[in-house]
């Protein structure tokens, strides 16, 4: 089966990439004090030179005092921090990429490792990070509206600084997710509810803000997970009227593609067809949709934390749902975090040549 149809060009408003291959945001732990360096500027680099249609950065995050639960993730704000982003989606425009920050408030977190803790306690809807456990606050209106802002500021400084889209991290129980779930938000404010669709409240309130600041023809993103690290199995949305009622009010609020975050791709999401995620985000919303999880290796990625390795797999269960046209981007992870050439090696169909992912990868900016 050949691949040429992943090598498509795709034009969605401003954004214009040469096809359909996007990497996938992968927190790197390497800008120590929230400052991108001249080591991760050149690593998106390769990955640009590379041929990846479309770069989403890994997590970075915005101006609250507890956005982040280590020194070593990229800030989004500040003006040391934003010339660190400056550098680096110079260097991938002028090696031909098209990109965009993965903007993040990681919300309420266990402590850190190393015992470095943020200025102040973590912030989220209720203090909890997963059920009966609490490790912060409860966000006040005040407390959201200025994260609100923030967010809406994030963007406003990728468009500023040139980058191509922005991807809000709405998933993977992080903060637009702790309100998304049941399980974190248990307000009984107007960002609580019963309901999905009433919990979406705040991230519709994100979503509004960062269309405002970067205007109609400025695509946006969001990542959204219907698993948790604390539930691999949960779902968010039972049934696709659930993930409708989910995804909808996003859409409306400015969303222009979904990003399906899975573990394993081929899984079907719900019993009445063989869709995935981003199958049904497409088919509820008919906006753009990005799938991911264990594209081109045969062992999925939270196992890879555990020391696992995964070897090459076949692509052509992902091309037959692509031609299907169940989603338009594919993300890839780990293969090009291991190998910035993976994109032309799929391309000229060099698949001898293709690594697997082992666990060293993960220890430097290759
Ligand atoms: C080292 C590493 C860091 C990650 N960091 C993030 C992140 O910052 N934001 C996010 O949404 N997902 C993150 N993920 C998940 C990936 O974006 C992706 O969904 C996952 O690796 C599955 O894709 P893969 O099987 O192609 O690796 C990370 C994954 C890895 C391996």
């Amino acid at each position: 089966m050949s691949n040429l149809s992943l090598f498509k060009p795709f034009s969605l408003k401003s954004l214009n990439i040469k096809n359909r291959i996007v990497m996938a945001p992968m927190t790197r732990s390497f800008s120590p004090n929230g400052v991108p360096g001249d080591d991760v500027a050149a690593y998106y680099q390769r990955r640009a030179a590379g041929e990846v249609g479309l770069i989403l950065s890994e997590g970075t995050v915005i101006n609250r005092p507890a956005s982040s639960a280590d020194p070593n993730i990229p800030r989004f704000h500040g003006d040391i921090s934003l010339g660190g982003w400056q550098k680096v989606i110079n260097g991938v425009h002028a090696a031909g990429g098209a990109m965009g920050p993965q903007i993040w408030h990681q919300g309420i977190m266990d402590n850190h490792h190393s015992g470095w803790t943020p200025l102040t306690p973590f912030e989220g809807p209720s203090g909890l990070n997963r059920p009966e456990n609490t490790n912060g606050h409860a966000m006040s209106e005040k407390d959201i509206a200025d994260t609100i802002k923030a967010f809406g500021d994030a963007a406003a400084d990728a468009k500023r600084l040139g980058f191509d889209t922005v991807e809000i991290h709405g998933a993977h129980n992080y903060l637009i997710d702790q309100f998304f779930s049941d399980k974190t938000n248990h307000r009984t404010d107007k960002y609580g509810g019963k309901s999905l669709a009433e919990r979406t409240r705040f991230a519709v309130e994100v979503i509004k803000e960062v269309r405002k600041r970067v205007g109609e023809d400025f695509p946006l993103i969001i990542r959204l997970s219907q698993w948790k690290p604390y539930e691999y199995n949960g779902k968010m949305a039972n049934t696709p009227e659930e993930l409708e009622a989910w995804l909808q009010p996003l859409a409306e609020a400015g969303i222009d593609i979904f990003h399906c975050s899975q573990r394993r791709f081929w899984e079907p999401e719900f019993e009445e067809s063989d869709l995935n995620f981003a199958g049904w985000a497409k088919k509820v919303t008919g906006k753009a949709t990005i799938t991911v999880g264990s594209v081109g290796l045969n062992g999925e990625f939270l196992a890879a934390f555990k020391g696992e390795s995964s070897e090459p797999s076949s692509l052509e269960e992902l091309l037959r749902r692509f031609d299907r046209g169940d989603f338009d981007l594919v993300a890839v992870g780990r293969p090009l975090l291991a190998d910035s050439d993976w994109v032309k090696k799929i391309k000229d169909e060099r698949t001898g040549e293709l690594k697997g992912f082992s666990k060293e990868a993960l220890a430097q900016l290759l």
